[in-house]
């Protein structure tokens, strides 16, 4: 496995692969990684001769207020995690390779950034396309791999790909979570005890949404409702509780298509998200 640290020697490598007919599939991450991002890298290893996987805590895409230094990191355990997985490349610049003077240009994906998420973290989604941007320039992926567990982060990716023409596929992995139901999260080793075990009511209450869908259940706002009514029972702070159509992600009375339910809920500052998207023609 090789460890490249340079924006120059990734460029290379992948110009080298691609001369050789060989296809490159990229899981970008933040690093500390858990079984979650592991399940994005096995089905890049799947699709993909070269496997890179980049980990880069990415400054522009938190805001103020959220303090980056106490982001969780361990770069000797993540490269054992992707040797153990087979993976060809970790792509692993710092700070000043990646942003070695204060970017002028930024990639911005309008109004589907603005909801959800973007409402408490208003320049989040910009920090993210326009790392995500910078990496498919750099690294030159056919295919490039995301979770489920961060909905809208995918689609203002997909997004962004159509929009701008980039020749990468967006393949969204399901979401991984502990056998309670929590949805894996390099956030989730901040909860204390009382808190972990209050934050599988996330979960526990969208899979009520989806028994009351199942149940013959179209108003949205009443599904809404229930779920509130299950975490205002934690510790928890909601941020939102919302039905979505799950391709515009635009706001939906009536259940009826794909919908996405998804949630952001706080425990002190420990922020965690989940969703679940219900196929109605499926139920
Ligand atoms: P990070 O939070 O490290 O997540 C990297 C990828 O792992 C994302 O696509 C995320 O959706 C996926 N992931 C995280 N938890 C998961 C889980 N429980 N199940 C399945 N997939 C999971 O998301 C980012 O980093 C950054 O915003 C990034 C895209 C790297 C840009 O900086």
């Amino acid at each position: 496995m090789k460890i490249i640290e340079t924006i120059e020697e990734m460029q290379s490598f992948a110009n080298q692969t691609i001369t050789e007919g060989k296809h490159i599939g990229i899981v970008p991450t933040m690093g500390y990684l858990h079984d979650g991002h592991m399940s994005l890298v096995n089905r890049a290893r799947l699709d993909n001769e070269i496997v890179v996987v980049s980990i880069f805590v990415n400054l522009a895409q938190f805001s103020p207020n959220e303090d980056l230094s106490t982001y969780p990191h361990d770069l000797e355990a993540d490269k054992t995690k992707c040797e153990d997985s087979n993976v060809d490349v970790i792509f692993c610049p710092n700070e000043k390779e990646m942003y070695p003077s204060v970017p002028l240009t930024w990639v911005n994906v309008d109004i589907i950034t603005k909801y959800l998420c973007g409402i408490n973290r208003p320049n989040h989604f910009k920090g993210v396309t326009t790392i995500v941007a910078k990496l498919f320039n750099i690294v030159k992926p056919s295919k490039s791999y995301f979770g489920q567990k961060d909905y809208q982060q995918n689609r203002v990716i997909i997004k962004m790909v159509e929009d701008l023409n980039f020749d990468v596929k967006i393949i969204t992995c399901p979401i991984i979570r502990e056998k309670d139901g929590l949805a894996m999260s390099s956030r989730n080793k901040y909860l204390d005890e009382k808190q972990r075990k209050e934050a599988v009511v996330l979960n526990k209450s969208l899979e009520r949404a989806k028994w009351l869908i199942a149940r013959g259940e179209t108003n949205a706002s009443k599904i809404e409702f229930e779920i509130k009514q299950m975490i205002n029972k934690i510790s928890g702070e909601i941020d939102y509780i919302e039905i979505r159509n799950a391709k515009n992600l635009y706001k939906i009375e009536l259940i009826q298509d794909d919908v996405l339910i998804a949630l952001a809920v706080t425990f002190d500052n420990i922020r965690l998200i989940d969703n679940i998207i219900i196929n109605n023609k499926k139920l």
